[in-house]
């Protein structure tokens, strides 16, 4: 249908209109003819060939602009234009029922001035005063696919698809194996003969990770999201074949009743809220701590707000939440569009992926001169913010997505999580793109150069002979840095800036630094240079597991490091320590072990840990360095502890050092093997796992800190 070049045009125009304000477009109706033409193309891609190139967000950005342009210039508004239908799904494999009412669509918001907006259209439709708040029932928008269904009498007699809006697709059968649907429920003892239902016919995030471990497996190919996963579901030919889905159905809306008070909702219940309740307490799925009745914008704001937040810990996708005007009467009032009901909007989630373009590759060493290839990307919003560099990690990821320069990508950001290169869009492809060579000699240093070399047990490519010294400068980044000598105030920038002066080459230079000088460096002055002094000067009286691992030696972490510290009086006896005796230490491998045998035997580490020594920084094993003597009747001697939410009265680190005093051992996830899990405010999905779980000591802040003090 298209051809890859006019692929390409089209995607390059659609990033240029999505970059375009409206009010920018000079001539309404050719804007009109082609974000129509960039519409139908996206629309093909998506629906037709299952392989969208444009993220949802931007999609619903172009069909908002071309709405928007249409209403400014209704004359120019013609039959074929893609929003004047409702798009449809309907297949010759089921028969077409007619729905009870139609299934409109809902008009989209983005953030809370489009939500003000909607309330003050609201208010106006209903002729009510600005200071008269107006009180809306808040949902998750689910990701899946609508249903409706019928019950006449108590009995589902009907379950379908939404189709075009008006006719939907039958699949009765199918629906009445969705364990959250019931088949039978009591409306008639609520004087309702005849009702219709609609709901999203939804899969789990889980299940649908498990359905498409049993797919690869099976040789199937896989569902890109739950989304295809639930409706395709739905219209399996095979009502068995639904079953083993495990689609759930949420219901969100009573659409049509008929009883002993006459077809009108607002007779049945007052608000959207009621009618929920009601069915919920007939059995049905509905939405639960996630619905919330607000008394006005403002809560509707802030609860949206909240679940922005915490959409990626819900169990189900969701891609925004719903708002519905709560009274009934008041929806009758305000009606619909033929496209969506003038009383709901949608509260859209910013999206978690766009596309953009890989411009070049750049490579960062790291402190054990791991090579890291990072893109360099067309800047590009994403999930509120802009990103410009993504890392590839290795040579590995680069190869099994196939990422070229010059490829068009799509980048993701879910939640606080790293934003990462999905995939490459092939289908954009003009020829003009250069695969990626992972060089095979150290990049950072081109002259001098040094293969790479890749442990055959590991991913990253690393130069193993340093000659340029940005490894060394990565490593007195980490040896400053929180988790290792924790020096306050001195951070990546300041040694940066310190290694341009020439002050710090290696490690030692910290403790030798001229603090007059330091004074006189613009942005610095005595009372900077003086903070830092003590805080240089408190790091040097550090317990020696600190110093350890602060070495970057590989393998030798926060926790081996401890250990490690049990059993020296010096830091420097290392040099006498072989690599069987330090195995024989519990919870020291081999592979540490050698790692730390191979640095302290070569005399240029040696000569720079006698070098610190000699300025002050401490080697000798202190008090805090010891084995814990934990009492056999200490509070928490042998169990495994979690903290979870916001403690009030220690941080987060204090209490599990407190609780590893007491003999705890602080574990990251709940699980079987967890013992005590001490809950903070708001405490989420951790707090649920381990109810669950029922094995799990509770506790709360106050709670924990009377067992410690005891
Ligand atoms: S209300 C007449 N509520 O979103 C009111 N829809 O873009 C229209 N959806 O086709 C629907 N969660 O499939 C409503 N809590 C919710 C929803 C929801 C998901 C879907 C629904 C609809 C689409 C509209």
């Amino acid at each position: 249908m298209y051809t890859p070049t006019e692929e390409r045009t089209l995607f390059e125009d659609t990033k240029r209109m999505l970059n375009t304000e409206v009010s920018d477009l000079a001539d309404p109706a050719e804007a009109i003819e082609s974000l129509r033409a960039l519409i139908i193309y996206h629309e093909w891609k998506y629906y037709v060939r299952n392989n969208p190139v444009l993220s949802d967000f931007e999609y619903d950005q172009l069909y908002k602009m071309l709405e928007g342009l249409e209403q400014m210039h209704p004359d120019l508004v013609a039959p074929d234009s893609p929003t004047q239908r409702v798009s449809s799904d309907l297949t010759e494999d089921f028969r077409s029922v007619e729905h009870l009412s139609p299934m409109l669509s809902l008009a989209n918001s983005y953030n809370a001035e489009d939500l003000k907006d909607f309330d003050k259209s609201v208010r106006k439709l209903l002729g009510i005063e600005p200071g008269i708040p107006i009180a809306y029932t808040v949902e998750p928008k689910f990701d899946g696919g609508s249903i409706a269904l019928v019950y006449d009498g108590d009995q589902l007699v009907r379950g379908a698809t939404r189709g075009d809006g008006r006719l939907g697709d039958d699949m009765t059968p199918n629906a009445r194996t969705i364990r959250s649907i019931p088949l039978k429920a009591g409306f008639s003892a609520h004087d309702i003969s005849r009702i219709e239902l609609r709901g999203e016919a939804i899969i789990r995030k889980d299940n649908f990770g498990k359905i498409n471990e049993i797919r690869g497996k099976e040789g199937l190919p896989l569902f890109a999201n739950p989304r295809n996963a639930a409706t395709g579901g739905l219209r399996m030919k095979d009502p068995g074949d639904t079953a083993k889905r495990g689609i759930e159905a949420f219901i969100y809306q009573i659409s049509y009743v008929e009883g002993r008070m006459g077809n009108d909702t607002s007779r049945y219940f007052d608000t959207q809220w009621d009618g929920m309740e009601f069915l919920q307490g007939l059995g049905f799925k509905v939405p639960g701590e996630e619905r919330k009745q607000c008394k006005d914008i403002q809560e509707v704001i802030d609860f949206c707000a909240a679940w922005e937040e915490r959409r990626d810990s819900y169990p189900y996708e969701i891609d925004g939440m719903v708002v519905k005007v709560d009274r009934l009467s008041y929806q009758q009032e305000i009606g619909s569009t033929s496209h969506h009901p003038r009383w709901a909007i949608a509260y859209k989630f910013k999206a978690k992926q766009a596309t953009s373009r890989l411009i070049k590759v750049e490579y960062q060493v790291g402190k054990i001169g791991s090579i890291t290839p990072v893109a360099k990307l067309e800047p590009v919003q994403l999930a509120g913010v802009t990103v410009s560099s993504v890392s590839l990690h290795n040579e590995d990821f680069i190869t099994s997505k196939d990422l070229r320069i010059n490829d068009y990508v799509i980048v993701e950001r879910a939640g606080d999580v790293i934003p990462y290169i999905v995939k490459a869009l092939e289908d954009l492809r003009t020829g003009d793109e250069v695969p990626i060579e992972f060089p095979r000699y150290c990049p950072i240093n081109e002259t001098a150069q040094i293969p790479l070399v890749r442990v055959p047990s590991e991913a990253a490519w690393r130069c193993p002979n340093c000659t340029c010294g940005a490894q060394d400068l990565q490593r007195i980044i980490f040896h400053v840095s929180k988790s290792a000598m924790n020096i306050d105030g001195f951070g990546k920038s300041i040694v940066e800036r310190f290694s341009d002066e020439g002050w710090i080459r290696s490690m030692a230079d910290i403790y030798r630094l001229d603090y007059e000088k330091v004074a006189q460096l613009e942005g610095f002055g005595v009372k900077s240079a003086t903070k830092l002094k003590s805080s240089i000067d408190k790091a040097k009286k550090n317990p020696i597991h600190r110093l350890l691992h602060s070495l970057s030696i590989h393998h030798l972490g926060q926790r081996a490091s401890k250990i490690l510290a049990e059993h020296i009086d010096h830091v420097l006896d290392l040099r006498h320590w072989t690599i069987e005796q330090l195995t024989a230490i519990k919870d020291i491998g081999p592979v540490l072990a050698e790692n730390v045998v191979n640095y302290f035997a070569d005399e240029r580490n040696i000569a720079m840990l006698e070098d610190m020594e000699a300025l002050g920084v401490n080697m000798r094993q202190t008090s805090e360095d010891k084995p814990l003597e934990v009492v056999e009747d200490a509070p928490f001697a042998g169990k495994t502890i979690l903290f979870t939410g916001t403690l009030h009265k220690l941080k987060r680190k204090e209490a599990q050092e407190l609780a590893e005093k007491q003999g705890a051992r602080n574990i990251s996830a709940v699980s079987s093997n967890l013992n005590i899990l001490v809950v903070g405010e708001k405490a989420g999905s951790k707090l649920k796992k381990a109810e669950a779980l029922g094995t799990v000591e509770i506790m709360t802040e106050d709670q924990f800190l009377e067992k410690v003090q005891a």
